[in-house]
């Protein structure tokens, strides 16, 4: 596979385009590469700025449909990113979570398998499973999963994920990677209740919606589940030398080879993407967004209101349960990529809450 950045015939399709991930990856394509761009989403309001963009074409369809799937399949790179994943919507919704994050993604991968198409797949941390508060670091190729039972519906989206992950595994003749993100934060992401979204988004633009209308921030279960933030620049970065790696014949990065000859490379790989420096329980993400929204604000952070601790199913409903570690192993992005994530939480933090601000008060 000949993937070179500066060859302006490769159209790569991006599949979840107009959402948080996609936008930024679709910004660094152009701007980093001479690639086409052939973006899907259901809508794309966050792309206000690249629709008229000469490298790309868009496409506002939905991959549940097959005439979609086909289209998609045509490019040499694929990458889908599509997907339910608002924790609120794993409770109420599960069949139509299960639907997004199993049925649709294994019918993408059987179309790349039969077109020859790198299926670079969006899976996530969540598939490791109920964790443990002491459970050490999640490794791609090793750690057991325990899932909750399945009356705790909040695990419709892990377990889905799963299988798509073994589906993509099993196909015989795709070429596939799977990518396991780790929190990651950084402008755009999601959506602020009643503005441009409804129900609960992820825990970052929770937050910075409640720090916005100064309310206080809800700690889930008193907020002790630790979780390892990572800036979305560096799921980028991890992104472009996962694509520099695919296009050298051996599959791994250049000056990654000598140390992993004989190795398969990025593909038939799952990898984690993460930092784990920058672990936090959610309690401490929330006094350290109260004292950066301070700063932002120019207000003293005793003049914001106290986060309130209220239980999982009080605040998402019945079905809900949690995992309460969640730290990647990082040595196989390392060692095959040459990768290694680097933004600091503090700089990451601070990055999205002065956009969320910024973004909300327009
Ligand atoms: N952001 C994270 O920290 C994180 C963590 C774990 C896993 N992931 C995974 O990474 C991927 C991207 O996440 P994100 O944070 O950008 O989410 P996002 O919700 O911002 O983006 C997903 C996009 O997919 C689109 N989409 C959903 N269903 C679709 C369909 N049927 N047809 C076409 N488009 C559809 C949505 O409209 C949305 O724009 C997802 O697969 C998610 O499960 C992300």
């Amino acid at each position: 596979m000949n993937l070179r950045f500066d060859d302006n015939s490769i159209t790569v399709a991006i599949v979840g385009c107009g959402g948080f991930i996609g936008s930024h990856l679709l910004d660094a394509v152009l701007e980093r590469t001479r690639w086409r761009v052939f973006g899907v989403d259901l809508d794309f309001y966050r792309l206000q700025h690249r629709l008229n963009h000469e490298r790309c074409e868009f496409l506002c369809a939905d991959l549940a449909d097959s005439a979609v799937v086909e289209r998609i399949a045509k490019f040499p790179l694929v990458v889908n990113l599509a997907a339910i994943c608002t924790p609120s919507r794993y409770m109420g919704e599960a069949c139509e979570v299960i639907r997004s994050n199993y049925d649709h993604p294994a019918a993408l991968a059987e179309a790349c398998a039969k077109s020859g198409s790198w299926l670079v797949h969006f899976s996530t941390s969540e598939i490791y499973g109920k964790t443990a508060a002491d459970s050490g670091e999640l490794l791609e190729d090793s750690t057991p999963a325990v899932f909750g039972p399945v009356t705790a519906s909040r695990w419709s989206y892990a377990t889905a994920k799963l299988l798509a992950e073994r589906y993509i595994a099993g196909l015989p003749d795709l070429r596939w990677t799977v990518v396991r993100p780790f929190n990651f934060v950084g402008p755009y992401m999601d959506f602020m209740p009643g503005v441009d979204g409804e129900g609960i988004p992820r825990v970052l633009a929770n937050f910075s919606t409640a720090l916005v209308r100064g309310e206080p921030l809800k700690l889930v279960n008193g907020g002790r589940a630790k979780r390892c933030f990572t800036s979305v620049h560096d799921a980028v970065d991890f992104l472009f030398a996962l694509f520099d790696a695919g296009t050298s014949d051996s599959g791994v990065a250049p000056d990654a080879a000598s140390a992993n000859a004989g190795c398969a490379g990025v593909f038939s790989q799952a990898f984690n993407v993460g930092n784990p420096e920058n672990e936090v329980s959610i309690a401490e993400l929330a006094a350290k967004m109260r004292a950066i929204f301070a700063k932002v604000r120019g207000v003293d952070v005793s003049m914001l209101p106290e986060p309130q601790s209220v239980s999982g199913e009080e605040y998402y409903g019945v079905g809900y349960d949690d995992s309460m570690r969640r730290m990647p192993s990082v040595a196989k992005a390392e060692r095959l990529l040459g990768f290694k994530a680097r933004i600091p939480l503090d700089v990451a933090l601070e990055e999205s809450l002065a956009w969320f601000v910024k973004h909300y008060s327009v």
